[in-house]
């Protein structure tokens, strides 16, 4: 009930969006098998999702989502430049050629694997805003820093300096997604667990009034807060009960259609708009 009060005054209720990260794993057979059952799914469920394939899974998974589909094709990374000597890279506009829509950027698997931080990923948001991608940025803390008791710097920080000189017209052209290194089910060192409700509460009020400040609320409240990290259907009602949350992204969990689809539809119970 305080959610829909919040729309009444004005406050912050962003459109809902349940985000597909399959990282490094699959091939052709799985990406089709999942592409074919979630967009097969979705049809009764009333959300958006965002794909996040490895480049090579776009052709594939493109093939079965059409311009107005509820599903969309992410990418997991873009270059921040337009084009050119980049061996490896990928450019917004490759992503854009394959009907893609988003793209993550600074995941923690590239922050640690691929030493991106401060500038590169400022530098990589804009790119994407710039190319008409939306930037799903996420940034968390490590569990040596939340042990530190640096939890609200850390993300302060990292959001500052991602967001430095970004400009929104609607809001709608950010997502951010708050992702504990500690939470991903992945990585080493993690506790196995999404943050309490009160853990929940203190970071995302922290994250929504760093957007206030910056964007003013008519921009901010259209800013998608996602969280990210050990997402499950048997905990995503908890999660997404938070008034600042209006999505997950989910690593482990997107590889079975069906376990993604109930998180979909725990994320379609939340009376945002579609
Ligand atoms: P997880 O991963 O859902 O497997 O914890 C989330 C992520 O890394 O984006």
């Amino acid at each position: 009930m305080t959610i829909i009060s919040a729309k009444k005054e004005g406050g912050y209720m962003p459109k809902t969006l349940t985000v597909a990260n399959w990282k490094m794993n699959g091939n052709r057979k799985l990406w089709k098998e999942l592409a074919r059952e979630v967009t097969a799914g979705m049809s009764e469920i009333n959300t958006k999702v965002v794909l996040a394939t490895p480049a090579a899974a776009f052709a594939d998974v493109s093939s079965f989502l059409s311009e107005h589909s509820k599903v969309s094709l992410g990418a997991q990374d873009i270059h921040q430049q337009s084009s050119g000597a980049h061996t490896g890279d990928i450019s917004a506009e490759m992503v854009k050629d394959f009907g893609g829509k988003y793209t993550l950027v600074g995941h923690s698997e590239r922050r640690l694997e691929h030493h991106e931080k401060g500038f590169l990923l400022n530098d990589k948001v804009k790119q994407a805003i710039k190319e008409g991608l939306v930037p799903i940025f996420c940034f968390g803390e490590s569990l040596g820093q939340k042990e530190n008791g640096r939890t609200l710097s850390v993300l302060e920080e990292q959001v500052n300096e991602a967001l430095e000189g970004v400009v929104l017209k609607t809001g709608e052209e950010l997502v951010l997604a708050y992702e504990p290194v500690w939470a991903i089910s992945s990585s080493a060192g993690s506790l196995g667990r999404e943050p309490s409700e009160g853990e929940l509460s203190e970071v995302f009020e922290f994250i929504y009034k760093l957007l206030l400040e910056r964007f003013g609320e008519s921009v901010a409240s259209n800013v998608k807060l996602l969280y990210g990290g050990s997402v499950k259907a048997d905990n995503v009602a908890k999660i997404i009960s938070n008034r600042y949350i209006a999505g997950v992204l989910v690593g482990g969990a997107s590889l079975k259609a069906d376990s993604f689809l109930a998180i979909a539809r725990g994320v379609a119970s939340k009376p945002n708009e579609v």
